[in-house]
């Protein structure tokens, strides 16, 4: 205790004498609710984890507050100020979860964003709606309830049989005040349900909330039960919270709810697909073609003439296939026959484009041709691949390229036409496979620093008219070869050079290997 103070006086001054800066604390310490927020999200550990014995806040040293509202404001997608700007002032009160945040542990070195629990052992689960709320029938939770599972349900395989009397696995009821879980409500605001993983699966919502069902209704005190319901059963199917801001899992309440993102389905395909990876195809190729893997509430209107619009740049990959250019966006892909020119016909649907993808993919992070002229697309740990006319072929489990058991996900795969061998990244590392032996060659993963001046992550890597590109967000680079480094002259901007887009202003901070 006296050597931890110590030091603490010590880095308090080394802090104020280096930054000129007066430490936060003494302006404005963190009031009793702020501390217990911190404590309860998981952001601060209390002082007995810390080894102080001490049951009181005093036992927080300025430096461990400010680490932990350092935590808070990543997790939340603030600038880590590590002080009670006014932002995060405003996030203690906003409505969100009960659930933890995060786990104190010391964390792991290749941290994913979505953090896994326990998933349930069985593909078909009950769920039962207890009770409704005083501003919400009975009748129409069950309805929310069908359509919230519904939406999970394609990503684990998963299928739910509502029950009207008994435990049922899920079970959703109201509940206000100390509830008997040691997880008590707080009135209305703030905490405005939590529920619990596998094997509990309870979901409880606060019944001091005004719960709605029509988010356009513009009024602040009430609650959208779809959207936080959305949420409530990623945790009852045993996921966590994400930090990805445009998740399903993020903590912080978000309305409307559309889809799920790319980061809630991993997560659910981690938990729930794992033990198909060894098997064979055991998922029939599905042959609808317009049903959009996209999801809108029910009831609610979807912007038919919505499409995302390449010249901002934000596409998730693209390939060169047949010697045209494909560039994946969402559910679009366009096909380019050369620079600047579209092909007829495209965007179109990617499902109308590889049948037999499973729809539960709602997007396509990397693809690329095989010598042989098969097209293969990856998502998670599986690969679907097809013939070079796009008619499905098979499916299996990156282990098939002898990918370690702890990948997640490749970001990138592509052929080089250099010396005919296949790589495939996983953001700071990548492998090279050599398909004509189906060996691994040796030494590798290697780090992706190897390749000098290209950036990674990389979105995508193509070989263009015998030279090789790698793209990330907004840029693209050429790649050099016998060098192993990018081309002097890159980055340039990927809109403007590959598709048919306008010049901006934006584009001129794409030339440099800074900024966004
Ligand atoms: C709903 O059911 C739970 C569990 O039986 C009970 O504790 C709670 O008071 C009920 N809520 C309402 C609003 O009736
Ligand atoms: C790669 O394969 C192509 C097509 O089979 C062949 O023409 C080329 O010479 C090969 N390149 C190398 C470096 O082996
Ligand atoms: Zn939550
Ligand atoms: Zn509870």
């Amino acid at each position: 205790m006296i050597v931890r103070t110590v030091l603490c006086v010590l880095s308090l001054l080394g802090c104020t004498g280096v930054t000129g800066k007066a430490i936060y604390y003494e302006e404005k310490p963190p009031t009793p609710e702020e501390l217990s927020f911190l404590k309860r999200y998981g952001y601060l550990s209390s002082p007995d984890e810390q080894g102080d014995g001490d049951d009181t806040d005093y036992a927080y040293t300025p430096h461990s507050i400010s680490d932990a509202l350092k935590r808070m404001q990543a997790f939340a997608g603030l600038p880590e100020t590590g002080t009670l700007d006014p932002e995060t002032k405003q996030l203690f009160n906003k409505k969100r979860c009960g659930v933890k945040d995060i786990e104190m542990s010391p964390a792991s070195s290749r941290s994913r964003r979505y953090i896994l629990q326990q998933a349930w052992n069985k593909k078909s689960i009950t769920y039962r709606v207890v009770n409704g709320s005083s501003t919400m029938e009975k009748s129409r939770v069950e309805a929310w309830m069908e359509v919230g599972l519904g939406i999970w349900a394609p990503h684990g395989d998963l299928s739910f049989s509502r029950i009207e009397e008994g435990r049922a696995d899920i079970q959703v009821s109201f509940v206000s005040g100390n509830h008997g879980d040691g997880f008590p409500f707080d009135g209305p605001g703030h905490i405005v349900a939590h529920a619990f993983p596998p094997p509990h699966g309870a979901m409880h919502f606060d019944d001091e909330e005004t719960w709605g069902d029509n988010p356009e209704e513009e009024d602040e005190d009430v609650t959208d039960f779809f959207a936080v319901a959305v949420h409530e059963i990623g945790h009852a199917l045993g996921l966590s919270h994400s930090n990805e801001k445009s998740s399903v899992m993020y903590p912080y309440y978000q309305v409307p709810v559309e889809r799920l993102h790319i980061d809630d389905i991993l997560g659910m395909q981690k938990l729930y697909l794992k033990e198909q990876e060894s098997g064979e195809s055991t998922e029939s190729p599905v042959s609808q073609t317009s049903l959009v893997p996209r999801f809108t509430k029910a009831g609610s209107e979807e912007d038919e003439n919505y499409m995302p619009d390449l010249c901002l740049t934000n596409y998730d990959t693209l390939q060169v296939i047949n010697d045209k250019i494909f560039v994946f966006e969402e559910e679009w892909v366009w096909v380019l026959y050369d620079r600047h020119e579209m092909e007829e016909g495209y965007p179109k649907r990617f499902h109308d484009v590889f049948r037999g993808l499973p729809l539960s993919i709602n997007i396509i992070k990397t693809i690329y041709q095989r010598q042989n002229g098969n097209v293969v697309i990856f998502s998670g740990r599986r690969y679907w691949e097809f013939d070079s006319l796009f008619h499905f072929i098979k499916q299996g489990s990156i282990s098939d390229y002898l990918i370690p058991k702890d990948v997640a996900e490749l970001t990138t795969v592509f052929l080089s036409n250099y010396n005919n061998k296949t790589y495939l990244i996983e953001e700071e590392r990548y492998w090279r496979f050599d398909e004509s032996t189906g060996t691994m060659d040796p030494k590798y993963p290697k780090e992706m620093s190897m390749w000098r001046q290209v950036p990674y992550p990389v979105d995508a890597a193509v070989v263009w008219k015998g030279d090789t590109y790698f793209f990330q967000g907004p840029r693209f680079w050429r790649f050099d070869n016998e060098l192993v480094q990018a081309h002097e002259y890159y980055p340039l901007p990927t809109a403007q050079v590959w598709f048919q887009c306008k010049s901006t202003s934006e584009m001129d901070r794409y030339v440099t290997n800074d900024g966004p």
